[in-house]
């Protein structure tokens, strides 16, 4: 513990060199620290983010404030303090993890301070100190240090203001922005018939095949397809398509949906082979709302808004239970009490969750798939059983019930020492420890999924460990967590989606990078709010997702739907960028200033182009020289929000007109002229 004494001394030592005699000392543990922003666990005053006692490379301090990368404390000072001071560190609960890395950066009036440069577990604490004379609007930030911010766990510890007279300052989690009222760019699905979703769609031989024809118009509409391949039907009430397909082999269909005002068609390309999910998954998933409360009785009430909202008309397809549908090690809550496993050693599943194979069925009645989560550590990431010595079992198991979906997260496999009893053989010569390590338990559950009689995707979560997207698909993985959780701040979220490039080639067909889950309408993690992202912010989530060709899981509860986030997740020419077919993932080809450009390949040869406001100031500018994309001619431009066409541009001497909001996008796709 460091002494009182040193404390004390450090304090009258501060007032006799600044040469004016401080008038108090305002400790930064006693403002309210709830509503920093931060890139997981929640902030704690006088602890670590995990709630131990402060300690930095071996130094214990009782005072200050445990945080998380990617974090930020904003602090109206408005001139009011002379001085900050504080010891900044990793903090050692995270047990000289190599993966922590984090940078503390003292922000004021828009320019930094004081800055620690990268720092890592285990390092002593650095000292901090800052003039802040004249100082209106601070920010204490945590950086992840360009990594991620998987084990960044950040301590401001002993962290105080001199002030003249001043006692307290106001904090906010966000730089406060301009109030932008929601506002609905794209005009409603017509009411003829219309075909939407990815055209291109895989199962393997045997599979029970499961697919719901997504179509907008006015009910009743009737369906067909033209060259259904044998083994499959189509229900023409319902546009299901079920069945199986015995052999592999490629078949080019024609759906058509039909109503009182006309018929629409669509080529529809089904694959069958060794590959699903052609297109990013899309649906929604349990945790960003309900988290660690999250019961059967709310995914049915999830998997009918999808189809009451309309959304499954949009593509969205998946319902995936989250953490906690297992028994619990230590809850105090009686509804996760219970065996964790049977005799014979088959998972049981807690009083919330009575009938998991009628929850599959009832989801795959109403036209939609079912996912589940799982560990492969013995414990999940919240602390209930999982699959560790039971991978076999538990994909038998998942299969048995009806799932179409794995996401099997890391947690608790780096505990203990696991890895050392895991006799699971993993042949890859050319992979090092750390990467072997990284590999071992994925390869293994890997092995056991596409041993079962119906398609499972297989969602790795490991937040990016051992570059996953160079071997994720080795392991039979469909996609792979890129990043730590995020949250519904545009710290988190911007962090994530702008970091994205160097995964970017390895998406392809069957195999994604997954920034994690959406954060748009009522989420909290138990605690449920509207997001914390402004109107623009989401527009801009929305948008570099799809670019990113990245998994789109709503993380919301959709029996809570307002107007504005249902027109978010609808725009089918948006959604289009994320299911196209070819499957590239887009990356930032220029930034100038708060001006990012992202650039995503499309299958008929087009071009999606994201132009993201980066800053807190909206961006008026004529955009010239798509040369410098490559583009060539005169260009076809359609703003994909407002699903309307901009008047053609000459890439070599044509200027693009551009008005993007504050931390806004605006989302282009353009084609060569005819
Ligand atoms: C981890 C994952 C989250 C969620 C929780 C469940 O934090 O990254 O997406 O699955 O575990 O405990």
């Amino acid at each position: 513990m460091k002494s009182r004494f040193a404390l004390a001394l450090g304090f009258s030592l501060a007032v006799f060199t600044t040469g004016i005699v401080s008038a108090e000392t305002v400790w930064l543990d006693d403002l309210n620290l709830s509503v920093a922003s931060q890139g997981w666990g929640t902030p704690h005053k006088n602890q670590s983010v995990d709630g131990h006692a402060l300690t930095i490379g071996g130094t214990k301090y009782e005072r200050g404030f445990g945080t998380h990368a990617e974090g930020a404390l904003h602090i109206k000072l408005d001139g009011g303090a002379q001085k900050f001071s504080a010891s900044v560190g990793v903090d050692d609960e995270v047990n000289k993890n190599p993966d922590s890395s984090v940078e503390f950066i003292v922000r004021g009036d828009g320019k930094v301070l004081w800055t620690s440069g990268v720092m890592r577990a285990g390092e002593a604490a650095k000292a901090c100190e800052a003039d802040l004379t004249g100082i209106k609007a601070l920010v204490l930030e945590v950086g992840d240090a360009d990594d991620g911010i998987n084990f960044d766990h950040a301590d401001w510890a002993d962290a105080k203001f001199e002030t003249a007279s001043a006692k307290t300052f106001a904090t906010s989690g966000e730089a406060p922005m301009a109030p932008v009222a929601p506002y609905i760019l794209t005009p409603s699905a017509p009411a003829t018939p219309r075909i939407n979703g990815a055209n291109v769609f895989g199962v393997r031989p045997g599979s029970p095949f499961m697919f719901t024809i997504p179509a907008t118009g006015e009910r009743p509409m009737e369906f067909s397809a033209k060259n259904l391949p044998e083994g499959l039907k189509l229900d023409a009430q319902t546009g299901h398509i079920t069945g199986a397909l015995k052999t592999k082999g490629e078949f080019t269909v024609t759906l058509l949906a039909k109503n009182s005002l006309g018929t629409a068609e669509k080529k529809f390309r089904i694959v069958c082979g060794d590959q699903m999910a052609l297109t990013p998954p899309m649906g929604w998933n349990s945790w960003n709302c309900f988290a660690g409360a999250v019961s059967a009785e709310h995914v049915k009430s999830a998997a009918d808004a999808m189809v009451r909202s309309g959304l499954i008309n949009h593509g969205w397809t998946y319902i995936n239970v989250d953490d906690f549908w297992q028994n619990h090690r230590n809850s105090k809550d009686p509804t996760l009490h219970g065996e964790f496993r049977d005799a014979k050693g088959f998972i049981v599943p807690n009083s919330r969750f009575p009938d998991m194979k009628g929850l599959a069925d009832y989801i795959h009645g109403l036209g939609l798939k079912a996912g589940l989560y799982s560990s492969p550590g013995p414990w999940t990431c919240g602390g209930c059983a999982a699959s560790w010595q039971h991978e076999e079992q538990d994909a038998q198991t998942y299969a048995k019930w009806g799932f179409d979906y794995l996401k099997y997260d890391w947690c608790s496999y780096g505990d203990n020492n696991i890895f050392s009893h895991d006799t699971y053989a993993v042949n890859r010569p050319e992979a090092d420890a750390n990467t072997i390590k990284a590999i071992r338990p994925y390869q293994h559950m890997g092995e056991y999924l596409p041993k079962q009689n119906r398609d499972i995707v297989f969602s790795l979560c490991q937040y990016g460990m051992a570059d996953v997207w160079k071997w994720g698909g080795s392991v039979q993985g469909n996609c792979w967590r890129t990043t730590g959780d995020i949250t519904d701040t545009w710290r988190s979220m911007s962090s994530i989606g702008f970091r994205q490039d160097k995964a970017a080639p390895f998406a392809k067909p069957g195999n994604w990078n997954d920034p994690d889950m959406l954060i748009v309408g009522q989420v909290g993690w138990g605690n449920l709010h509207p997001t914390h992202l402004t109107p623009d912010e989401q527009y801009t989530h929305i948008s570099l997702w799809c670019l990113l060709a990245s998994p789109l899981l709503i993380g919301c509860d959709m029996t809570k739907f307002d107007d504005f986030t249902l027109n978010l997740l609808s725009n089918d020419e948006v959604l289009a960028l994320d299911q196209d077919a070819l499957g590239k993932e887009a990356t930032c080809v220029l930034t100038e200033g708060n001006l990012k450009v992202y650039e995503k390949e499309l299958e008929d040869g087009s071009r999606a182009f994201g132009f993201f406001n980066l800053g807190s100031a909206p961006i008026n500018q004529d955009f010239k020289s798509l040369v410098q994309f490559g583009l060539a001619g005169n260009q076809h431009v359609r703003d994909l929000w407002r699903q309307k066409d901009v008047a053609d541009v000459n890439a070599a001497d044509g200027v693009l007109p551009l008005t993007i909001p504050a931390h806004g996008v605006v989302l282009y796709k353009l084609t060569a002229a005819k």
